[in-house]
């Protein structure tokens, strides 16, 4: 059994609006959720007191969900809270992916669900960002882009065209010309190179240096940026990288920084490694991490870095499921 949340206002307190807005609150609800009423279990409204005129449940009766368990009841008198506002709880016996529903001045209630909004989540290499924004983005129903995938597709195309990484402008030739996409199947990101899926092929340990090195050159990174920002225009999406918050989206809404001891981070990489079938052996992990470090760092364009406005965690001896929690009561303080 799901329980799914929404609200709406009305702007007169009129028989008329009430049942035209509990019509259209409880059909956007059905809509945006693929619910059909028989699998509605019971539908439970509450009212703010300066709606007087008809009882929301009476309106739900009265546009189909006669069939279903109604019931109303009044919200205490808040001072400060939203006036002539319809609450509704609605339980359903499907197993499915939440969408609570915010209409009319009630979008206010839920910034979170109803506006546009980007998380810049940054932080080093093995930090767990990209763990914990596809948990995020997952909670939150909203897209996740790894914009190092990115990265590393451009240096998967140096190293199939036999491109030396440090070579500036042979790097810029190459990547002219090439395409590098993203999609999503079931939420999951599929990285394209030349229309290729190479999801699997970015991840190679020998990739990580080469995605690093090749994310220094000014024109890697604009044309990186400027396919990120293309993806974040339009859609609420988590993006987890190095210069999110500092340089791509200096406006996100929600800014975080991700960090932990590098021989934590070392040890996490190791377990992903071996769990993907790479084999590699630790202190050489910790060696490419510590550089690669120095390298994201120190160089000149975007480097990593801790936007002044974001929020950093260090994640050693937290686990995922706190560092995840932590961040979403955050955002929720934050709305
Ligand atoms: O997050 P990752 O390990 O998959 O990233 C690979 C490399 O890409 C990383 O070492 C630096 C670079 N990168 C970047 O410069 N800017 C980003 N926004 C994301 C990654």
């Amino acid at each position: 059994m799901k329980a799914v949340r929404g609200a709406t206002t009305v702007d007169i307190d009129s028989a008329k609006q009430i049942k035209e807005r509990v019509k259209e609150l409880l059909e956007s609800i059905c809509t945006q959720n693929s619910i059909d009423k028989e699998e509605i279990i019971c539908i439970m409204f509450s009212n703010t007191l300066d709606i007087r005129s008809y009882y929301p449940a009476k309106a739900a009766r009265e546009c189909g969900f006669s069939g279903n368990a109604l019931y109303s009841s009044l919200e205490p008198e808040i001072e400060g809270s939203l006036a002539r506002c319809i609450r509704v709880m609605l339980f359903v016996d499907k197993d499915i992916e939440i969408k609570h529903v915010y209409l009319h001045s009630a979008e206010n209630l839920r910034k979170d669900l109803t506006k546009k909004y980007n998380i810049a989540l940054d932080g080093p290499a093995g930090s767990g960002k990209s763990t914990v924004s596809k948990l995020i983005a997952k909670k939150l129903n909203i897209l996740c882009l790894d914009t190092g995938a990115m990265y590393r597709a451009c240096g998967l195309k140096c190293h199939l065209s036999g491109v030396s990484v440090n070579d500036e402008k042979a790097v810029e030739a190459i990547l002219k010309d090439t395409q590098i996409t993203v999609g999503y199947e079931n939420g999951v990101q599929i990285t394209y190179l030349d229309g290729k899926d190479v999801s699997s092929d970015i991840r190679k340990p020998e990739i990580s240096m080469l995605a690093s090195a090749v994310a220094a050159w000014p024109y890697v990174r604009t044309k990186m940026v400027e396919a990120q920002r293309e993806i974040a225009k339009n859609t609420s999406c988590v993006l987890d990288g190095r210069d999110i918050g500092s340089n791509v989206l200096p406006n996100a809404e929600y800014k975080f920084f991700l960090t932990a001891k590098p021989e934590i981070r070392a040890k996490r990489r190791a377990e992903e490694n071996a769990a993907k079938g790479f084999s590699q052996p630790f202190d050489e992990i910790l060696a490419d991490i510590i550089r690669r470090d120095e390298q994201d760092i120190n160089r000149e364009v975007a480097p990593l870095v801790k936007a002044k406005d974001a929020v950093e965690v260090d994640s050693s001896y937290m686990s995922i499921d706190e560092v995840v929690n932590f961040i979403l009561n955050k955002i929720q303080e934050k709305v």
